[in-house]
């Protein structure tokens, strides 16, 4: 992972490879942010620059120089960041975690960058950071260890308590985001239900989360009717993991569920072949619940968090379930087997049964649960919630934290749909509203009186589309700062 610092050193004279700036817009021209430690000479050829090449400062507007006059740095590169003036609120700083996460992906092979923070609040050096650190990712190749595309960012702004906090933050943060991604762009012959636990192990290794994980005669004997249905046409067992992370007094206690389907073939209701080419990443949510429960710890926040993964591969074979089986979970349901393609929530559902059994505070499940939600909100997520105080709660989060959701209803009308003649309740209803009735599916195995909401993540959580601003080709790592931003919305 890039190492990001904070650093008070002028932009002239540091030694680096590139100095990144943002170009804020400014009504119709473009306001070239403070220049830090950059001559006059230098301000004034940029501004000759900027007005040859015609920069508005527009996001997505990232411009490479060379031999700036003045400048140590052999290249520098303007970032166009929108609108910056004003105390920053969600949206500005969202456009310059965009803006410098742009130019810094776009820095192949660079040893050392420098970014300017453009102007002096900690939210500035934050958005800053965050950017950075989510740019500076680059897919490793199967197999091999992960390379960044850059290996140090120094802050080039503030460097008081505040401002160096947001640093380290954002340095954790983006580590994490990392992390979920590399499991995500995993092959999924390498990443199955064992080999994605051993990676856990691997990583849970000197921080303070524990892990425990259970296999398939414990998942049997435990009564986990979903995971081991949805995983018993695999020849790779599935698995559920529980990672603890146990502050002493925390002010709040939360269960993260995550989906881990290692592939989504669909089952004995086989998708077709451009269905599945995307289906290594259905393990997105539970990476994100991995990724966070780690971030959390590493950042010593005093919220207790325990992430329940569901791991399995859904597959076709002689032993895999069939539509019209009636599988008991963990907890006593049963359930009807309609589609052996809506997997997602049979394995979740059992991990929300167990999670609801600590009493936690509030649960929230993350997952690539529905190509509903795809239709409807492309790549943004859809929160859904039990009560819409906590649809809230997740739903600001997500906006603070920078990741793009919509809040959606889990209508009564719907929950009909779900009556089965054979057992307690089916897993799916019809195609319309097929997001909303999964949730509610998933609402079913939440108590009374715990706040619960599901984000379905299938849109944002795989790009498939060219990189853009932060956002790399492949695995996004979306949901770990939405999850990361709860647990801080408790302190
Ligand atoms: N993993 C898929 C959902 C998905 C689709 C995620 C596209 C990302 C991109 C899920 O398991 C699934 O197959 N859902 C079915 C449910 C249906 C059979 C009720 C769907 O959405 O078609
Ligand atoms: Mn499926
Ligand atoms: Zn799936």
């Amino acid at each position: 992972m890039a190492n990001l610092t904070s650093s008070s050193r002028s932009a002239a004279d540091i030694d680096a490879d590139a100095i990144v700036l943002a170009l804020a817009k400014d009504g119709d021209g473009v306001a070239l942010t403070n220049g830090h430690g950059l001559s006059r000479r230098t301000v004034n050829h940029l501004k000759a620059v900027i007005a040859e090449l015609e920069l508005k400062g527009r996001p997505g507007e990232v411009t490479t120089l060379a031999a700036v006059p003045e400048v140590k740095a052999p290249r520098v590169v303007l970032t166009g960041a929108g609108e910056l003036g004003g105390r920053p609120d969600s949206t500005t700083r969202e456009n310059l975690r965009q803006a410098v996460g742009a130019a810094v992906r776009g820095l192949d092979k660079k040893q050392k960058i420098a970014v300017v923070v453009p102007g002096a609040s900690t939210e500035l050096v934050a958005a800053v950071a965050e950017g950075a650190a989510l740019g500076a990712y680059a897919p490793p190749k199967a197999g091999a260890a992960n390379t960044e595309t850059v290996q140090t960012v120094s802050i080039l702004g503030p460097t008081d308590g505040p401002a160096r906090k947001a640093v380290k933050r954002a340095g954790a943060i983006g580590a994490a985001v990392a992390y979920a991604r590399d499991l995500v762009n995993q092959p999924p012959n390498l990443l199955y239900p064992e080999s994605f636990v051993a990676s856990l192990a691997e990583r849970v290794k000197g921080t303070k989360v524990k892990l425990k994980s259970l296999d398939l005669k414990q998942l049997r004997a435990g009564g986990f009717g979903g995971i081991v249905g949805v995983g018993q046409g695999s020849v790779n067992e599935p698995r559920l993991a529980v990672l603890t992370y146990a502050p002493s007094r925390p002010k709040a206690t939360l269960a993260f569920v995550g989906k881990g389907i290692t592939f989504d073939s669909g089952g004995l209701c086989l998708k077709p072949p451009a269905g599945m080419s995307t289906m290594k990443s259905d393990m997105a949510g539970a990476a994100a619940v991995a990724a966070a429960v780690l971030a959390i710890a590493e950042l010593g926040l005093p919220v207790a968090v325990t992430g329940y993964l569901g791991i399995a591969e859904n597959m076709p074979s002689g032993s895999a379930q069939r539509p019209s089986d009636v599988v008991t979970m963990r907890g006593g349901k049963t359930v009807e087997i309609l589609d052996t393609d809506a997997e997602g929530r049979m394995v979740l559902a059992d991990c929300i049964a167990l999670a609801a059994e600590s009493k936690p505070e509030a649960i929230v499940d993350v997952a690539t649960l529905t190509g509903a939600q795809v239709i409807a909100l492309a790549d943004t997520a859809a929160v859904m919630a039990n009560t819409d105080g906590f649809r809230g709660r997740v739903v600001d989060t997500a906006g603070i934290m920078g990741e793009a959701v919509w809040p959606m209803p889990l209508p009564a009308e719907l929950r009909p749909a779900l009556d089965s003649q054979n057992a307690d309740i089916a897993h799916k209803g019809g195609r319309e509203g097929g997001m909303l009735t999964a949730g509610i599916f998933l609402g079913e195995f939440v108590p009374e009186g715990v706040a619960w909401s599901h984000i379905d993540i299938a849109g944002p959580s795989f790009n498939e589309k060219g990189a853009r601003g932060y956002t790399p080709k492949g695995g996004t790592g979306f949901g770990v700062r939405t999850l990361v931003g709860l647990a801080e919305s408790y302190l």
